[in-house]
Parts: C-alpha cells; structure tokens; sequence
C-alpha cells in the first residue's frame, strides 16, 4: 500500500493547512522535492521549461506519461498529477477516460488535472465516476492561449468574473478533487476559494486560496524572465552558467581533470 498523500486527504484539507504544490518533470527533481510537498504536478508547463516549445499547445500525451513515469519513480509521499495535454480530452468524455486511464496505468500517478473551460465539467463526472481523480484548472488556461489571444489575468471585468466563477462552480460540483486557479484578481481568487467545496491551489492568485503551486524552475532562477507572481528562491540561472563557465575554462588550459581524478593502473580507487 502506498503511504502518498491521497485524492480524499487532499481534499479534507479545504480551509485547513495550506496545501503545498510545485511542478516537477524529472526523478532526481521528483526526489528532491518530494518529502516537501502535498503534490507533484507533471505540468504541460514541460514542453516550455524541458522541451523548447513556445506554448503548451504542442504538448503530446506521450510525453506526459514519459515524464510522468520518472516523476513516481522520483517520489514516494507526495500525490503526483499529470495534465491531460492539449487536445487528448476535450473532445469528448470518453476521449478524457481513454487519456486519463493511460496516464494512470502507464505512469502510476494518482490524479490527472484538466483545464476546466466550458463543457468540461461531463468530463470531470465521467472520470470520477469510473475511479479517476480529477483536478481542475481555471481562471487563465495556458491551452486556451490562442483563443485568448496571449497569457492575460482573468476576471478583470464583471462579465469575465462570472464567468470563471460559474467554471469554478461546475468544476467543483461535476467532483474535481481539487482545483487551480491561475492568474486571476485576489477578489476572484476569493469569491472561488469561499464558493467551492475542493481546496483550491493558487498561481498568480493570491493567498486567498487553500494551497500554492509554482513552476519549480521559474522559483529555482532558471529563467532570466518570469511573472509576476513568481517568487524566486534561487538564482540557478547564475550558479548554472558560473559552473559551466569555469569548467569550460578548466579543460581549455588542461586544468581539468586533475591527477586524482584519473584512472591508475593498480588502484582501485
Ligand atoms: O503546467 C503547469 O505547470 C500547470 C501549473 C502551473 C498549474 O498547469
Ligand atoms: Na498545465
């Protein structure tokens, strides 16, 4: 039997302690956050932080289930959720059951999370009802960026604030286990977090909500550019290109690698 956190602990955890999330892509990444974290989120946030992609749209459900199978192997306490990529759920409910159960068979992760836009929420209740957590995403949906026209904050006007909120709303009733809410006014973030019933884990929306996630690289410094809502912990940018730096140097004037970091006959150091 597992000792991970589970779908029904995490969501007991509404209103109580905060709920603590980032994203992690990689085992030894996995490993080191782990014993830190309630859950391990495979974001599609990869194909921009791993892969190079300028979107997430160009995500694919393989590389899900790659990363998401190195990130359990990584982990032993944390819930770890893998995002159904762009296109491998909205179809249809059983097209989301299809995607969701392979990232669960395939990956051994607990949950999948759905960017909860509408018509989604059948999807949700589908999942549910067959055994598969589901956590819900709403508020500025990354896979929406070219309806939407860029990455942009929601509920700045009346209408938007409605409708994220009735989103929010259908999220929660069709059974998510937990929701994100990103980039969204404080005011919204709170309207939502107060409606629900599943803890809602913020992005860039304040600390309002039941739990935090961040991009585990954007928090490290890995980027020289991040949001605002970022808050780094780390300047690995710098220790990075520093490391490399001096080690590209080391081997151009044959400092490196030194006497007692070869290989002599006879010894078995
Ligand atoms: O893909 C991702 O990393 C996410 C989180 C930032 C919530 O969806
Ligand atoms: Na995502």
């Amino acid at each position: 039997v597992s000792r991970r956190v589970t779908a029904p602990s995490l969501r007991t955890r509404k209103g109580g302690e905060k709920i603590v999330c980032l994203t992690a892509y990689t085992a030894p990444m996995a490993q080191l956050m782990d014993p830190h974290c309630d859950v391990l989120l495979v974001g599609d946030s990869l194909g921009m932080v791993v892969h190079g992609l300028p979107t997430t749209v160009g995500v694919t459900l393989d590389m899900m289930i790659l990363h998401g199978r190195a990130v359990v192997r990584g982990s032993s306490q944390a819930l770890v959720a893998v995002d159904l990529p762009f296109g491998s759920y909205e179809r249809s409910a059983e097209q989301a059951f299809d995607a969701a159960s392979r990232i669960l068979c395939e990956t051994g992760a607990q949950a999948v999370k759905v960017e909860t836009g509408q018509g989604v929420a059948d999807s949700i209740s589908f999942l549910t009802g067959r055994g598969i957590p589901v956590i819900g995403h709403v508020g500025l949906r990354p896979q929406a960026v070219h309806l939407e026209g860029g990455f942009k904050a929601r509920g700045r006007s009346a209408e938007e604030h409605e409708r994220v909120l009735a989103e929010a709303r259908a999220t929660d009733e069709a059974g998510a286990i937990a929701m994100v809410v990103e980039g969204v006014t404080p005011a919204l973030a709170a309207e939502i977090t107060a409606t629900v019933s599943c803890p809602t884990i913020g992005i860039g929306a304040s600390h309002v909500c039941d739990g935090q996630i961040l991009v585990t690289e954007d928090m490290l410094g890995l980027f020289d550019w991040t949001p605002k809502f970022v808050r780094r912990y780390a300047d690995l940018r710098t220790t990075i290109e520093d490391a490399v730096q001096r080690y590209a140097a080391d081997v151009r004037s044959g400092a490196f690698p030194a006497s007692t970091e070869e290989y002599r006959l006879g010894s078995r150091t």
